[in-house]
């Protein structure tokens, strides 16, 4: 699959190079050194470049949104038309200081991000784990257990394909339902923040959800 990563940093450098192991072909767009991108793509040991968020765009199947809240519309604008494509998001509607969520309760950042492109469709996935977990999680894909990691969105099609993104780089996918249910998965990201980056225990964090087998 061509995956187009729009804003090459924490969360938007590793997934790339992880889904360029799994065997995808990668094109890291928007940092502010085309150096780091090419740096990237190189040591990435896959199908992967360098490109401009336009090119990242053109011919992907899915692109993955990494970028602070308040460079939503700028990488949006370079990535051109986006009609028809999978967007998947990790970013949170955080303010400039990263302290707290400016969209929350009636609405989510990735409500707000499927309003300024209707014609793309939007999933919402990653953006409740640290980056810092996410080698970790792929190194140990084969163990039995998986941590769990939420995704929501309301086109069937764009979910299957974000659920496969997921499980390759070796979460168990959890579906949350529709993309209103990021108004519950973005909060929930600053208890994970909390504990990663407050906690004594570091922030290669993950979470796993367990479900009972109902007796009877
Ligand atoms: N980090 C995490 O653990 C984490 C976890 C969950 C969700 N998130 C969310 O995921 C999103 C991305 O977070 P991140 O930590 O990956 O952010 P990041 O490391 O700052 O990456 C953002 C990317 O955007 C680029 N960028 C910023 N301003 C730019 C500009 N003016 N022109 C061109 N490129 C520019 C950065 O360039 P440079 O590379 O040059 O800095 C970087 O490559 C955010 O919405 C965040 O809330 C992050």
């Amino acid at each position: 699959m061509r995956i187009g990563i729009l804003g090459s940093g924490l969360m938007g450098g590793k997934l790339g190079t992880l889904w360029a192991r799994a065997g995808h072909e990668i094109v890291f767009s928007y940092a502010r050194s085309e150096q780091k991108l090419k740096k990237l793509a190189r040591e990435a040991q896959g199908n992967a470049r360098a490109g401009t968020p336009g090119e990242a765009a053109r011919e992907a199947h899915v692109l993955l949104l990494a970028v602070h809240w308040s460079r939503v519309d700028d990488v949006l604008k370079q990535a051109g038309d986006v009609s028809g494509k999978t967007i998947v998001s990790c970013s949170l509607p955080m303010n400039a200081g990263d302290s707290g969520l400016v969209v929350a309760h009636t609405s989510s950042g990735a409500e707000e991000l499927a309003k300024k492109v209707p014609k793309a469709r939007v999933v919402s996935a990653f953006g409740t784990v640290p980056s810092e977990v996410l080698f970790d999680v792929f190194e140990s894909r084969r163990k039995a257990t998986r941590p769990s990691l939420v995704y929501c969105g309301d086109d069937p099609k764009s979910k299957k394909t974000a659920a496969e993104l997921i499980r390759e780089v070796g979460f168990d996918p959890v579906d949350a339902g529709p993309l209103r249910m990021a108004r519950y998965t973005e909060p929930f990201t600053l208890l994970i923040a909390q504990l990663a980056y407050e906690g004594d225990g570091g922030p290669e964090l993950a979470y796993r959800f367990e479900r009972f087998v109902r007796k009877g």
